[in-house]
């Protein structure tokens, strides 16, 4: 392996030295940049200026020495690479379960690249790439397609599947959750926590969702029905169809803060081995319920609101 010792080049010299190996690389090569200090302020660089063509993996991590092994990657890997989790499972809706098995956030912090969400996490990103190549092999298997679908019918969709599940799962998620804080918050007090965050996920969502049902919802059904008419609709209270789905998204980002936060006591919903029965069906319906919301977040987030303000701009040329 070639090595370029940069500890013995003057400093003013060193990141052209860098840049200028890396360009004289063909695809696939790579070499190991040897430093006495974490290099980290050249990858920024390097990124901002020629994009992600190339990956970064550390070989040694100091204290001493810092080595890094940077390999030219091809173009075609930095445009899939730039895809958003959001576009992902807005394409293919079964890349949720991935984004899922590896406790990565696809509706909130959809907007962030796969291995963003990787870093932030601390996962393996090759481990979900491997996962999502997999899929994009397997076109058999069923992939439903929320991204075709009307958005006055996908308001619809949303209501009668998310909230009313959400306002059906609550008061018994509330019970549990109590019952096992008061119970086992002793040796377990994780679950003490865990009943302070699902409250208020409980309480932001009963909430948001009346604002959704009552204001929102109704006025892209407006703009649906104005657009199949070629007409217009009257300028909303509200201004632009902007400022409340602004202020929907910042609700999910609570929302989706403290699910997560559920999601990281309860380690990933496994109970310990001393868990009663009340336990295991909290962890189990707990579950259950952070799948639900990550579906439904995403179909607002990353489908309805994005498409709603393309329809109103279209409308209200009109
Ligand atoms: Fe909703
Ligand atoms: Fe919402």
């Amino acid at each position: 392996m070639e090595t370029l010792d940069v500890t013995k080049i003057e400093p003013r010299l060193k990141h052209p030295t860098i840049f200028e190996k890396f360009e004289g690389l063909c695809e696939n090569e790579h070499f190991i940049l040897h430093n006495d200090h974490d290099p980290m302020p050249l990858r920024f660089q390097m990124q901002s200026e020629l994009g992600k063509v190339f990956t970064w993996e550390y070989i040694l991590q100091g204290p001493e020495v810092w080595e890094v092994k940077i390999t030219k990657v091809p173009k075609m890997e930095e445009e899939e690479d730039r895809s958003t989790i959001g576009e992902l499972v807005v394409e293919d809706y079964r890349k949720a379960d991935v984004f899922r098995k590896y406790g990565l956030d696809f509706c909130c912090g959809g907007k962030r690249s796969v291995q963003e969400a990787c870093e932030k996490r601390g996962v393996d990103y090759k481990l979900v790439k491997a996962d999502l190549d997999e899929l994009d092999r397997d076109q058999g298997t069923s992939k439903e397609n929320f991204n075709d679908w009307e958005l006055d019918f996908l308001c619809d969709f949303i209501v009668n599947k998310h909230h009313k599940y959400v306002t059906e799962a609550i008061p018994l998620l509330l019970e549990y959750s109590a019952k096992v804080a008061r119970v086992h918050g002793e040796r377990h007090p994780e679950t003490i926590d865990i009943a302070h965050y699902f409250k208020n996920v409980a309480d932001e969502l009963m909430n948001h969702m009346p604002k959704e049902e009552n204001v929102l919802f109704p006025y892209i059904k407006q703009l649906v029905a104005a657009k199949k008419a070629g007409t217009t609709v009257p300028k909303p209270d509200f201004g632009t169809i902007v400022n409340p789905i602004n202020m929907m998204e910042a609700e999910h980002l609570d929302a989706g803060d403290d699910m997560e936060k559920v999601y990281d006591l309860s380690n990933v919903y496994q109970p310990p081995a001393d868990a009663c029965n009340t336990f295991r069906v909290l962890y189990a319906k707990l579950a259950e319920f952070e799948k639900d919301l990550h579906q439904h977040i995403h179909l607002e987030n990353n489908i309805l609101f994005k498409k709603s303000i393309e329809l109103e701009k279209e409308v209200m040329a009109n």
